[in-house]
């Protein structure tokens, strides 16, 4: 039972900055990643369809008999967790808001939380009912300002960690929160890791960046460690990575997220009929 993998999905390759920090803390797991790279983005899709594809994800990889799902996908996360928990038939569902809302009410001092990420995540507010939710149980209080930031997908993917440009973008997007007293920032989406210089120096060395991934991470160890016959793997691990598109630069783009060298990814094909909608 614990050597079945760990399924972990996003809307493309950007759930590798989540997988990197799974490999930092559960270096012995092994993972099923699926990126769906023929529907990316989510964060600009409605509700409705994020929740259709988290569905269709999540079959994929119960189909892979894994022993947890980490939604890596802080989109899907904010918009269709429920969906991915019902059909998980009880096995653990790891979203990125909990753990990451959790910790950053913990962090704060002045109480002022900004939170950024895909337009979707942010028009979902399911950032600020996770920190009203926390701060209400730990009696703590909160305030929270929270910004879409669409072109830091783009950026980060095509590598422009310290480019003049992402500066410029990062200073448009954050002006506004940083005259807010802000002293814990919330990076709300699988890309913003990879632009985290950029982003501190434009808030600040005082604004501590909090990393949705890594805060799952240390979710994902809380469950193994507490699973009745002990939930860590014992043979040796295997990676596998499953997409729905293998795009140009890929290989590239996956490897600087994660950091290290990428299995070979293989193509998975949804077989949908279609119907046209009246
Ligand atoms: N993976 C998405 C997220 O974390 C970002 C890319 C997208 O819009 O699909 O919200």
């Amino acid at each position: 039972m614990s050597d079945q993998p760990i399924g972990v999905f996003d809307s493309g390759i950007g759930g590798m900055t989540v997988v990197k920090e799974l490999f930092a803390v559960v270096p012995k797991e092994s993972i099923v990643y699926f990126g769906d790279t023929a529907r990316v983005p989510y964060g600009t899709k409605s509700v409705e369809t994020v929740q259709r594809y988290a569905r269709e994800d999540t079959e994929l990889l119960l189909a892979h008999d894994v022993k947890m799902i980490v939604v890596a996908c802080n989109t899907v996360s904010a918009t269709a967790l429920g969906e991915v928990e019902r059909m998980a038939r009880g096995i653990p569902v790891v979203g990125m808001i909990g753990p990451c809302a959790a910790k950053a009410v913990r962090a704060t001092t002045s109480g002022c939380i900004g939170i950024i990420g895909t337009e979707a995540t942010i028009a979902s507010r399911a950032y600020e009912t996770a920190i009203e939710e926390e701060a209400k149980r730990i009696g703590k209080q909160c305030v929270t300002f929270s910004k879409a930031c669409p072109l830091f997908v783009p950026l980060a993917e095509e590598g422009w960690t310290d480019h003049k440009a992402t500066e410029l973008i990062a200073e448009e997007y954050l002006k506004e929160l940083r005259d807010k007293n802000i002293d814990v920032l919330i990076l709300g989406c699988t890309h913003y890791p990879v632009l985290s210089n950029v982003i501190q120096r434009t808030m600040g060395s005082s604004v501590t960046l909090v990393n949705s991934g890594a805060e799952a991470a240390k979710k994902v160890v809380e469950i193994l460690n507490a699973s009745p016959n002990d939930g860590h793997a014992t043979s040796k691990p295997s990676h596998k990575v499953l997409v729905s598109d293998i795009p140009r630069k890929f290989q590239a783009i996956g490897e600087r997220f994660l950091g290290r060298a990428m299995p070979e990814a293989h193509q998975v094909v949804w077989k949908e009929s279609w119907t046209i909608q009246r």
